[in-house]
């Protein structure tokens, strides 16, 4: 099987509680390799464009105002079956719903504040990490 990438995020709420190194550790131990990583912060017309495909959706303006609301770190990871594999590793996206072990169950706060973003797809995957990251930016 081929490597693969995936694109992550850990959001903002997550990073305000310190849980940026305990994240990026279950990562690690997950067997991703991190190719690019970077701490920024999005604009509210960023994050509007980073999530366009929910424009319209009622859930898009609050979605948008949490993403640009505080640092997040952005993440190109790299592993075996990476999109699937993280998907797995992050649980379902409303916490409630999450699997033991899984990165939302022990540290999201609610299904906005769910604490990391995966890309559920190849495409968006790349779609993603070109919003963030240029070529010499990614080992
Ligand atoms: P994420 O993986 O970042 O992709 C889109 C985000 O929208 C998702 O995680 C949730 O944080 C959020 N989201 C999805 N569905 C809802 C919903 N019904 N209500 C509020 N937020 C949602």
């Amino acid at each position: 099987m081929a490597l693969g990438y995936t694109f992550a995020m850990i959001k903002p709420s997550a990073c305000r509680k310190n849980h940026v190194g305990s994240i990026l550790a279950i990562i690690n131990q997950a067997g991703f390799r991190i190719s690019a990583i970077q701490s920024t912060k999005l604009t509210l017309e960023e994050a509007q464009r980073f999530y366009e495909v929910h424009r319209g959706k009622e859930f898009y303006d609050s979605l948008c105002e949490f993403m640009s609301s505080g640092p997040i770190i952005v993440l190109l990871l790299q592993k075996e079956n990476a999109v699937k594999d993280f998907r797995k590793l992050i649980g379902n996206t409303n916490p409630q719903m999450a699997e033991e072990g899984t990165i939302r169950k022990m540290f999201a706060e609610s299904l906005q504040k769910n604490a990391v973003h995966g890309a559920d797809s190849d495409e968006n995957a790349k779609r993603e990490a070109d919003f963030f990251f240029n070529q010499r930016e990614r080992y």
